[in-house]
Parts: structure tokens; sequence; C-alpha cells
């Protein structure tokens, strides 16, 4: 669709006048369409691309322009119209205004007058054409951010996957930390954003060499370097994209830590916002509670405690206490069964680790 509409309008039924108007105009560079009647009139709005009307009140024959302004100014796209009437015409320059006009000229006017009436019409036009571009635009931007958020979920969805040993990482840590941001007592917009922080915090790993990801054993102190480079790219990855801005702080700092020799940073614990030590506490259970191919899930009670044995030293004790709360009887935080123990029917009682996760924290 074209923004621009140029065509002028001029609806008169005195020939002379109507000429003069049109000239006049046409002098100041406006393509100019002329009508002697309402069905003229009408005819040329349906057929071309017009900009603004001059319409005389009276136009013979029982015809008004103030019928006229009613039909342009009920259109999905209103033309403005200008209403030109004689002197002693008070009354239907007054209702003239009230259906909408954008002004009035009183015959007979100099040419000035003209040409300022329409110069401001169309001024506020380009305005508006204008102003409906950028937002346009703008909802254009949203949309796109909006396809490239959903873009990067699904690429932490490959990224777990890429891994035989993270498969649900991601969903698990956003689980986890909207639980804690919840039982910190955020605000929904807040948890929500928080719950994608989780969802995408470790997206820096695609850059991170699958041998690597996927190695069934402790890496070695080179391979450990390369994973360490994973907040920052993931951050590098993000950058761009300004409405994710809110979530560099947690995908940057997800592994930085209170006494300062976290990484990529290594920035004093007080400069870490709560919403990367939400993340981190949630990444960390789900570390040692998952299920992995070369290893089980640390059962409850040594999960629990060597969370805690993070607390004040790597991580706020407040925080750490807090989470251990909030996961009371969460299925999601219990430890992971093994693909081949999940397709068990469950068990008829509560699971012994659920029980135990009740007496223990
Ligand atoms: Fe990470
Ligand atoms: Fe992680």
């Amino acid at each position: 669709m074209s923004l621009e509409r140029s065509s002028i309008l001029v609806v008169d039924d005195d020939p002379g006048v109507l000429d003069t108007i049109c000239r006049c105009l046409e002098l100041d560079g406006y393509p100019v369409l002329r009508a002697k009647s309402l069905g003229e009139a009408r005819k040329l709005v349906a057929e071309r691309d017009v900009l603004l009307t001059l319409a005389d009140i009276n136009l013979g024959h029982g015809e008004s322009g103030l019928d006229l302004l009613a039909e342009l100014s009920q259109r999905a796209r209103p033309v403005d119209v200008i209403i030109m009437t004689a002197n002693s015409d008070v009354q239907s320059v007054v209702e003239a205004l009230k259906r909408g006009a954008y002004d009035y000229l009183t015959k007979p006017f100099r040419f000035e007058v003209l040409r300022a009436a329409v110069q401001r019409c169309v001024e506020r036009n380009r305005f508006q054409e204008k102003a409906l571009l950028l937002d346009q635009l703008e909802a254009r931007r949203l949309a796109d951010e909006e396809n490239l958020e959903q873009f990067l979920v699904s690429m932490a969805t490959v990224i777990d996957a890429k891994s035989r040993f993270t498969a649900r990482h991601s969903t698990r840590v956003s689980e986890l930390s909207r639980l804690l941001a919840e039982a910190l007592g955020f605000e929904e917009p807040h948890c929500e954003l928080i719950a994608l922080g989780g969802r995408l915090h470790d997206i820096g790993k695609i850059g991170t060499p699958d041998a690597i990801l996927d190695k069934p054993g402790p890496l070695t102190a080179d391979e450990y370097a390369i994973m360490k480079l994973h907040p920052a790219v993931g951050d590098d990855l993000i950058a761009p994209i300004k409405s994710l801005s809110a979530l560099r702080p947690i995908i940057r700092w997800h592994h930085e830590s209170l006494d300062g020799m976290g990484y990529p940073d290594g920035i004093p614990g007080d400069r870490v916002p709560i919403e990367a030590w939400i993340v981190k506490v949630a990444d960390y259970w789900e570390a040692i509670t998952a299920h992995r191919p070369y290893r089980a899930p640390m059962p409850l009670e040594r999960a629990v405690r060597t969370l805690r044995a993070e607390a004040g030293v790597r991580i706020p004790a407040d925080v750490v206490e807090t989470f251990l709360q909030a996961i009371q009887g969460v299925p999601i935080a219990l430890p992971q069964p093994s693909p081949a123990q999940a397709a068990q029917p469950a068990p008829a009682t509560p699971p012994a680790a659920e029980r135990a996760l009740g007496e223990t924290v």
C-alpha cells in the first residue's frame, strides 16, 4: 500500500470559480482533480487517490458539500475536507466544523489564504503519513524481534539436544528459575523474563564444539577454557536484540561467584544481579539432580547438602534457602530418573525422594 496521496479534488458548481481555484493550485505544483457535482466528486474519490478535497457547501440542485464531507470522513482512510462557503453562511460553517471539516474558506478569498490552508493540510497529512509509516516499521521490528526470540528458544533446544547428556537442561532450568523468582516475590512479567533467561542462559554454547559438549568424562584444562567462553558468546549473540537486553546480565553472569572467582568476568558478588543468581541456582541444581548416562543423579539429601555448601561461599545464602524451600514437593525439582526408569509405570505411593525432600529441607 502506498502512503502517498497527492491529488487535490476541487468541487464547485460554478465553472469560473472552479477553474480559478484549480489553476491557482496547479501553479503551486499540486495535481488537481475537478468536479462540478457530488456525482462527479464521488466518482473521482472512488477512482483516484485523493489527499484533500475543497468543497463548496452550496452545489446547486439541492446538493451540499456537507454530504460529501460526511461520506469522506467515514471512509476507512478519511480524506480531509476544506469547506468553501459564502460570507453569510455562518451556520453551515459551524455545522461543517462539527462534522469534522479540516478548515473553511469564506468566499471570496485571496489566493494566499487558499494556499496557506492547503499547505497546512498537506503538511499535516505528510506528518500523519510519516507517523503511520514509523508505527508500521516499529510493529514490523517488534514482530521480527518476537520471531528472533522464538528462534533463539528453538536454538536452545537444539543446543541441549546436541549433547546426549543435557536433554531438557534449559527447559528444566527455566522452570526452576521461575519457581524461585515466584518464591522471591517477583511480579509475573519479571518471573516470565527470568524464566526466559533460564531458557536461553546457555545459548552461547552454540559456539562450543560438540566434542566438548558431548564428552562423557571430565574436561581437560584447554577444553574447560573453551567451555567457559559460552556466557560471553551468548551475551554477544543477544546484544543486538533490543527486546532481550534485560537478559544480558543473566546470560553473561550465570557462572559468576560470590567470592569473585567465577567467569567470564570474575566480578565481585555484589555486582551480580539477583536475576543471575536465580538462574545460577537453578542451573546448579539442574546439573546435580539430572540423570547422565555416565552417572546417576545425586540423591536428594546429598543434592541439598551440596547446594547448601555453596551458600554464602559462591551463591548468596538467602537465595539458596529460598530455593530449597520453594522446591519442596515439586516434581520437576526431584532427581531425574533415567529414560528407562521414566518408562516404568508410576508408583502407587509418593516416591521416597519426594518424602525425603519434605523431611530434609
Ligand atoms: Fe552455563
Ligand atoms: Fe546451564
